[in-house]
């Protein structure tokens, strides 16, 4: 079992020095009340492996705020192999070590090894808002594919570039310059390609593994299909540039690419969004997030499982289907306010640690 040994917390979320080992039983449940910390530390694994946040996308948030006398962050684990990784953030610069030696950007951490993490977004991947799949599908396709994150950092800085420009324009055609524009949708649109196509081959994937991962987990064997809506022809992005030209003027925004993007969700067939029942909701999120950890499995058994709140809001069938996944060759972190509302199966071989804030 591929698993973490330690953590360093030092300037995060509520913890200002603290750390936390954990022996060699697969699952290590954080039990305690409300705001004990105990999302923050799992955060901090998931951070480990991405410098990633799952929280926020400000990594400024993450430094401890009530100690005024600290502006840094600073975390370290350690890994059953001998891997140490360290990350440092100062507020502006990010620093990252794997064993002493310095990583320059993070699609080189990418690979080392993955994390599937349950938290309790994820029961609204069926009936909540498009970002929340995009989010599914980047997240994902982040820790295994650096080409994918590349080109996402990539998209998101060139579409603000792009955006800001046609801002300036202020809906006036005279002051457009077709050269500038041209040059900058130029890289948008190198990057919209290597999206898609990578969205697309992903949505294939889950769809191979999702309905196996949810005649496993519910009773009526419900089929589950996903279906990629690009917003636009991703078939030639240049005619969308051509045809949206004039839209994007006066939106004043670019109207297409995949920050617009969504997927169909359907169960035996039918658009569950608007037919599907709660329970059978609940089953399809669950399942589609445990695609994601199959599709993994093929690729490394480096593989961290975090279970944040979500599982104890599960009843006990779906708890042990859920554990079914996981068996002994892979470390799982729960959460939870209320270890009653554990079954047998979760608390079986397991460590439990109780939380008190900023241990
Ligand atoms: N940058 C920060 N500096 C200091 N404290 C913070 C920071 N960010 C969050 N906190 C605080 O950390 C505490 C622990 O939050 P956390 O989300 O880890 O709790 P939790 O145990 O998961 O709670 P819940 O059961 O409600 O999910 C909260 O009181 C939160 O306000
Ligand atoms: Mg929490």
């Amino acid at each position: 079992m591929f698993a973490l040994n330690s953590i360093v917390l030092k300037g995060f979320r509520c913890y200002n020095d603290a750390s936390f080992s954990f022996s060699n039983k697969n699952k290590i449940i954080f039990c305690g009340k409300n705001a004990s910390g105990k999302t923050s530390v799992v955060e901090a694994i998931h951070y480990l492996a991405f410098a990633k946040s799952f929280r926020t996308n400000k990594d400024e948030e993450l430094i401890t705020s009530f100690d005024n006398n600290s502006s840094t962050l600073y975390l370290k684990g350690t890994f059953n192999d001998g891997t140490i990784t360290e990350i440092g953030f100062d507020g502006s610069t990010k620093l990252i070590k794997v064993n002493g030696k310095r990583i320059k950007s993070i699609a080189e951490m990418i690979g080392y090894f993955m994390i599937g993490l349950f938290s309790p977004e994820d029961l609204l991947l069926v009936k909540g808002e498009p970002k929340i799949r995009r989010k599914y599908i980047d997240s994902s396709l982040c820790q295994v594919d650096s080409e994918y994150l590349r080109a996402l950092q990539i998209n998101k800085k060139v579409l603000k570039e792009r955006n800001e420009y046609l801002k300036s324009l202020d809906c006036d055609a005279s002051k457009l310059n077709n050269t500038y524009l041209d040059a900058i949708t130029k890289t948008y649109i190198e990057t919209c390609e290597i999206i898609e196509r990578k969205r697309h081959n992903f949505i294939n994937e889950i769809n191979n593994i999702s309905s196996n991962v949810a005649s496993k987990i519910s009773d009526e064997k419900d089929t589950i299909k996903i279906k990629l809506i690009p917003n636009v022809n991703v078939d030639n992005f240049w005619i969308t540039y051509a045809e949206r030209k004039m839209q994007d003027l006066y939106a004043k925004t670019t109207t297409w690419g995949p920050q617009r993007d969504d997927f169909s969700v359907e169960i035996n067939g039918k658009d569950a969004y608007s037919s599907a029942s709660q329970g059978q909701i609940r089953t399809t999120c669950i399942s589609l997030k445990l695609a994601v950890v199959e599709y993994y499995k093929k690729i490394t058994k480096n593989i961290i499982i975090i279970l944040d709140d979500v599982f104890s809001e599960l009843d006990e069938i779906r708890q042990n289907k859920i554990l079914d996944f996981f068996d002994e060759n892979y470390q799982v972190f729960i959460t939870t306010t209320n270890i009653n509302l554990l079954t047998k199966n979760a608390l079986n071989n397991s460590e439990i640690i109780e939380m008190s804030r900023g241990e």
